[in-house]
């Protein structure tokens, strides 16, 4: 019989038994994917998202771990209604209640914790749609996830050097300088705009604080975050932002892109991508990959991103739960 113990405190063993799980579930359902590295699982367990808290569970068949489960706890305002989760069972103890045992542990903690949805990430045609479906779960978003190959894609110099007259870029590692911290806190709200579906994703309010505050979350984790973004006179147009993840880290992850909407139409989501990306080639050879995701329906950023030499990788689906 399977128990379900909450985690506290989190040792080096719980990290190697997390990954373990999430390596072979990983493999089963998405061979080819590389598995997360101790460093990078250590980072995720030990460290807490912006604004937020979280709930961690371990599902044990005597000592060994058959299954791991996150619940992300949104405590800022705009988003105190939300849990975001992930669930993974190890594939040799799969259809034995164990994924329903976690699931109902995440739902009686959002509840308590006075949420009105949950939500969940699940890759198409992988055992974790059907689970979800079958859990009463709805689909409110479609998603591309692309790749890059940062050494076969063309070379992205001939965009970075096109002309724009009004604008000239700039870029930083990890926190915002101080001097364009107030504009890029305005410019971060152009995020608001990207398309969502219908997912019950409230709003997030950037000020000075919140640019300086996830950054040094990413720091914290041990990732390595760089901005390139492009300048009207002294204020962000539009901006990219990429996560190196710590432990091998051949594998880049995009975060956000954004253009201010007075000056969409311009070039700026190109031009600030390619620069991210010969900034990349040039001073982190060893990322050879960078991975996306794009709603469906976000044909702007589609569009920039397959001009860079994006592929499409897989589809993913972000399901709802009201509780
Ligand atoms: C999704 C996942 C957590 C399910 O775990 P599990 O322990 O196998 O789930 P359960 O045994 O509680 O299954 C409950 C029900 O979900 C449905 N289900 C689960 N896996 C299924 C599959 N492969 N095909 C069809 N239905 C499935 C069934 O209705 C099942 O009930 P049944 O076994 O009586 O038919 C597991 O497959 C997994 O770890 N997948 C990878 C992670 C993932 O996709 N996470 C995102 C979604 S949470």
């Amino acid at each position: 019989m399977d128990r379900v113990q909450r985690l506290h405190e989190v040792s080096d063993s719980d990290v190697a038994a997390w990954r373990d799980v999430l390596a072979a579930s990983m493999a089963h359902d998405l061979p080819g994917e590389p598995a997360p590295t101790l460093d990078h699982v250590h980072g995720d367990l030990s460290t807490v998202g912006l604004e937020s808290h979280h709930r961690l569970w371990v599902a044990k068949r005597g000592d060994e771990v058959t299954g791991v489960a996150r619940l992300r706890l949104f405590d800022g305002t705009g988003r105190s209604h939300l849990g975001q989760f992930c669930l993974d069972v190890h594939p040799d103890h799969r259809r034995r209640g164990v994924g329903t045992l976690l699931l109902e542990t995440i739902a009686e903690a959002a509840r308590e914790e006075k949420r009105r949805s949950i939500v969940v990430e699940a890759s198409s045609d992988t055992p974790g749609m059907a689970f979800l479906e079958a859990r009463g779960f709805t689909c409110v978003l479609s998603l591309s996830l692309l790749l890059l190959n940062v050494h076969d894609a063309g070379d992205p110099t001939e965009i970075v050097h096109a002309e724009h007259p009004d604008y000239r870029l700039t870029r930083w590692l990890g926190v915002v300088p101080s001097e364009f911290a107030q504009t890029f806190a305005t410019a971060k709200s152009a995020m608001g705009d990207m398309p969502t579906g219908d997912m019950d994703y409230g709003t997030t309010t950037w000020d000075t604080d919140r640019v300086r505050d996830m950054a040094e979350v990413v720091e914290k984790r041990g990732d390595t975050l760089l901005t390139v973004a492009a300048l009207h006179r002294d204020e962000i147009a539009g901006f990219t932002e990429l996560v190196i993840p710590v432990g091998d880290g051949t594998r880049a992850i995009q975060y956000d892109t954004a253009v201010v909407p007075g000056h969409r139409g311009n070039g700026l989501g190109l031009w600030v991508k390619a620069a991210m990306l010969d900034w990349l080639r040039a001073e982190w050879p060893a990322v050879g990959e960078i991975e996306t995701d794009n709603a469906e329906d976000n044909e702007h950023m589609l569009a920039v991103n397959e001009r860079l030499g994006f592929r499409p990788l897989r589809k993913t689906r972000q399901y709802q739960y009201e509780l």
